[in-house]
Order: C-alpha cells, then structure tokens, then sequence
C-alpha cells in the first residue's frame, strides 16, 4: 500500500513540475513514505532521517533548498514528536492528507506544518490521475488501492489508529481507475485495502458492492487478464467471493489470508474474532471453489501469554494448511495498543526461536510447493528484463517469480512457460511454445520517459518498512 500511495503521491507532484529521481542527493523534495505497523520498521525513520539531515546540509552548502516530508502512519502516529526528535522534518502528514501536497509544501516554506487530521473531504476524490507515461513506466501490474483503514480491532495492531476507520471507494470511481491502468498497458491488478475483503464501495446505483461483485465487474474491462487482492480477514471471506475465486478465470488462485496463530487461546487473546477450526474449515471452503489456490499467511510469535503448547499449535495448523509462503515477525508491543499492556510478554530470545523453527517449516512448504511445480507449463506474465541478457522475468498465477530466455518483446504478455527448475526465490522455466508461435504483447516496453530531461524540481520518495 506504501507504494501505490507514494505512486499517488509522485502523481500529486506532477503538476507541480517534480519529477522522480532515484538519487536523493538530487531532490529538492524528499518524501519518507513511512510504516508503523512494527517497532524496527517506525525506528528506521530516524535513522534515515538523520542520513538525510547530512545530505540537506551539503544541499544547503551549495545554496539548494531541499524539503523534507514524513508522510505516512509513523507521522500519522508521532506528529509533532517527528519533528521534535528531528527538526530537519518541514513537513508530517498522515496517509489521508496526500491529496493536500501542494499546499503542504507551500506552507512548509514558511515553517514546519504538521498535518494529522482525518480530513472530512476524500483524498481519492482530489488526487489526480496518473499520466498514462507515469503508469506505462511502472510496468504491466499495478496496484489500486479500493479500501482503507479497519474496524476490526485486534489487540496488536495499529491499523485501526493509524488508518482510521474502514472505508471503501465508490465502485465506478475504482473502475475508472483500472480502465486507464488497462489503456496505459497494464494487465494484472492487486486491489488494496488493510481489510479487502471487507470492501463494501457504493455502487452507480446507490447499492452497497462487495469484493467478489468488485472483481466481477473488473474483469470485464477489456485488457484486464489478472485480479489478485490483500490484504483480507478471515471473517470476511463472504460467498460471493468464494464464487469469484470459482468462476472468475481473471482471479488469480492464490490468496493471502493470514491467520496469525494456530491457537484458540491466543486467537482470542489477539480478537481475531474466529477460531482454529473456523480458519480451518474455511481453507476447506476455498479449496473447495479453487482446489489449485495458493494459500499465503502472516503469523505473529511471542504474542503476550503464547505458551510453547499455543506455539506447537500454531506450528501444526501450518502443517495441515500447508502454505504457498508466509510471512511471520515477533510480536512488536506498539503504543497504544491493548497488547501492549498486557501481562507475560515473551522473552526476545524466546520469540527468536520460534520464529526460526516457524521460518523453517514454512521455508520447507514453500519449497515443496516450487518444486511440484517442476515439469508444469503455467502461464507467466513477463514484467521486466532479467539479470542476464536475454532473460525476463516474470510472475506465475500464484505470485512466484518465474526467470526465462524470452525476447523483450515478450513484456506485457501472458505466455506459456514449461518450469524446468527451482531457485532460492524464483521459478526458472522456458517458452513452451516458439516465441514466434506466443501472442504478441499488446503493451511491449513502457514508453521512454522524455520528462527526464526537462530541468525541474526533483522528489526522491521512499517507503519505510513492510507490512
Ligand atoms: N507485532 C508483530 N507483527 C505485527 N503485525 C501487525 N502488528 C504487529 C505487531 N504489533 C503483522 C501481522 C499482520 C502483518 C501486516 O503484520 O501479522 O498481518
Ligand atoms: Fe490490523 Fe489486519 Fe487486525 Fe485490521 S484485521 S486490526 S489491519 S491485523
């Protein structure tokens, strides 16, 4: 989400006259993009900060101005403790002010603002469009943020805090989007939201949409081949969803849906409001719909109270899932939060080890996963040259990387390819069919951007952190 909202963002400084550069030590203008989610990816802000602080000070050695922004849920949280800690800071603005850049910037020359509202007008109504050069420049796959913010309140997270409230975009104001993402080029699109799937936008007629009539409707649009979507919440995985994963060739059969726990004691601890058997059963139901969907999680060791039994439990709802991947991190106590309070906090060393003997498990599932797919043919979307020459990489239906000899031209198309081996984090495989013989990419290379040359001002943005 950090990274189509700095996307936005660039697009808001667009018709300011910035443009991107990949060197920070160039820009006039320097957004952190930042990630509160855990303590070390928050911690990371000032470190930077404190890099960027040496930087603006040569800039100003040589008589260039540079403006530094905090944006993001670390500025949402901290405020005016950023620019306490770190007076280099012009600027703190919290995720649902972006649309407000300019006047964010032009304020900052004039002293340190800080903006942390939720304000009463919708930034996506304000935001400006991406150029259609801007878009063909980020690829063939986009993001499209459809939902922000949760109310569903677990004990460890921020979210709820940070993000606010949930709220869904209008559903033609998210389709308008995605049909100038499929005329710029753009094939595959990951929808966005902290909670998804609990998306309910309004459609034209007034009616409340969820997320698998969402998808529906997207997959029509023409251009349009590949839909995935995250971050969801067990509990709001409805029918209508599971019938999209069914019938919606468009709908990728991968899906994230992360559990945290494999405890009922700690799954209610944390208020994930379902239990073991209820995430068990509903893999089922998934299988079910989509019986090759690839099932990713995230997990949480060490959450206050968790037991080595709570743990072993959790490590044995892996082995009877049996994930695609996962992503897992100490529990991180975070301000604010009920969890945070509570009584027997894990030992660090503690959690350590149960994150390395979980890291393991699901490293190995993982693998085991790559590995079975040796000698299939998947259809692949090439996104972007390789390391070697010759080589382009692309993504297969259930998000792995996939590395093969291919011509450029290739970029931009879905083309079937036999997998012939396994790397550490990608697939390697060939054409299965003569290039000659694959359909010709609609969208090759992404158009030479000719702003670069023009001499204005310049943003170096980054996100902060993962979550
Ligand atoms: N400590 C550790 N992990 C966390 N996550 C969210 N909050 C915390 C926390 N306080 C993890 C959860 C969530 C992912 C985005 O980050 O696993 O699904
Ligand atoms: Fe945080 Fe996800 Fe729980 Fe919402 S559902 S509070 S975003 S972990």
């Amino acid at each position: 989400m950090n990274v189509y909202d700095s996307e936005r963002m660039t697009d808001a400084l667009t018709p300011m006259g910035y443009v991107a550069t990949d060197r920070p030590e160039d820009a006039d203008l320097v957004i952190l993009n930042t990630c509160h989610i855990r303590e070390k990816a928050a911690e990371k802000v000032y470190s930077e900060l404190g890099r960027i602080r040496v930087m603006k000070e040569e800039r100003a050695l040589a008589g260039r101005e540079t403006l530094i922004g905090v944006a993001g849920c670390v500025a949402q949280a901290e405020g005016q403790e950023i620019v306490r800690r770190a007076p280099v800071v012009d600027m703190v603005f919290g995720p649902q002010s972006y649309h407000r850049l300019p006047d964010l910037i032009a304020r900052a020359r004039s002293g340190n603002v800080v903006e942390t509202d939720f304000p009463a007008e919708d930034k996506f109504d304000h935001l400006p469009a991406a150029t259609s050069a801007a878009t063909r420049a980020r690829g063939v796959t986009a993001f499209l943020t459809v939902q922000e913010g949760c109310d569903k309140f677990c004990t460890f997270c921020v979210v709820p805090y940070t993000r606010g409230a949930e709220v869904s975009r209008p559903v033609d104001q998210i389709i308008d989007e995605a049909r100038r993402l499929a005329a710029a080029g753009v094939r595959e699109v990951t929808l966005l939201g902290q909670n998804v799937n609990g998306y309910h936008g309004l459609g034209s007629d007034g009616t409340p949409t969820g997320l698998g009539d969402l998808l529906a409707r997207l997959a029509e649009i023409p251009g349009i081949d590949r839909l995935r979507y995250t971050t969801s919440h067990p509990r709001d995985m409805d029918d209508a969803l599971l019938a999209a994963h069914r019938e919606l060739h468009e709908v990728m059969p991968y899906l994230h849906l992360p559990v945290q726990s494999g405890s009922d004691r700690i799954l209610a601890a944390m208020n994930r409001r379902h239990t073991r058997d209820d995430y068990l059963r509903l893999v089922e139901k998934i299988r079910a719909a989509r019986p090759d969907i690839a099932l990713t999680s995230d997990f949480i060791v060490g959450f206050p109270g968790e037991t080595e039994a709570d743990f072993a439990a959790t490590l044995s709802l892996i082995e009877e899932v049996g994930f695609a991947a996962a992503y897992s991190f100490k529990y991180s106590p975070r301000p604010g939060t009920p969890a945070a309070t509570l009584g027997g906090q894990v030992d660090e060393a503690v959690k350590a080890e149960r994150l390395g003997r979980l890291q393991a498990l699901v490293t190995a599932q993982q693998q085991a996963f790559a590995a079975s797919l040796v000698g299939r043919t998947l259809d692949v979307l090439f996104e972007k040259p390789g390391r070697e020459p010759g080589q382009l990489i692309g993504r297969s239906p259930y998000l792995q990387s996939v590395v093969a000899d291919a011509p450029a031209a290739l970029i931009g198309s879905i083309v079937r390819v036999l997998v012939t081996g396994v790397g550490p984090n990608s697939l390697r495989g060939r054409l299965a069919a003569a290039p000659d013989a694959v359909p010709a990419g609609r969208s090759p290379l992404p158009a030479a951007d000719t702003t670069r040359n023009v001499p204005s001002p310049s943003i170096a943005l980054a996100a902060g952190g993962a979550s």
